[in-house]
């Protein structure tokens, strides 16, 4: 039987955290769909399309990887509809743990569904989308903490002007 897992997340953009974090959910199952969720009323600081296009640039090339859009959905309805039997985190600290544990146990409740906690690598500990944002905002280096194309969408949306 074909194992299929789901990353959700905002991506909004992906960091090496969350390529870490995807790399290592494709050594554990056949098949991982990174859904990118959004919700429309929200404006993000990215298009959902940019997230989709720089997070394909980057994870594109791993075998049994792919990325898809999702609008205004609840996760388990994702997961259902993929056929996906887990949903994969990554867990940076103890915070992230509280954070995540009651929609884990909600997701669980509502279908049955399994997350999977992956601890993510030391060295992204402290990175995560918005601290990369505020970070670049305020013309602080964020290099080797995303890609370099990342980098290079933070500079132009955040520092113009
Ligand atoms: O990258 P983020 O912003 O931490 O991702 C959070 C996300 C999108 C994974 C979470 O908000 C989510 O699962 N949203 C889907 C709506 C849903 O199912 N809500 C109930 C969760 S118990």
């Amino acid at each position: 039987m074909t194992t299929r897992a789901v990353c959700p997340g905002s991506y909004d953009p992906v960091t090496n955290g969350h390529i870490d974090v995807i790399t290592r959910a494709a050594t554990l199952f056949d098949e991982v769909v990174v859904a990118i969720l959004h919700n429309p009323a929200k404006r993000g600081t990215f298009p959902v399309q940019q997230r989709e296009a720089l997070l394909r640039d980057c994870i594109g090339s791993l075998p049994g990887v792919r990325v898809a859009l999702f609008a205004n959905t609840l996760l388990v309805d994702i997961c259902s509809e993929l056929g996906a039997t887990a949903i994969v985190k990554g867990l940076r600290s103890g915070t992230d743990f509280a954070y995540e544990l009651p929609m884990a146990l909600m997701n669980r409740h509502l279908t049955g569904l399994e997350t999977v906690f992956l601890p993510g690598a030391p060295a992204y500990e402290h990175v995560s989308s918005s601290l990369v944002k505020e970070v670049v905002t305020y013309g602080g280096d964020v290099s080797g903490l995303v890609p370099d194309h990342v980098l290079e969408a933070l500079l132009q949306r955040l520092r113009r002007g």
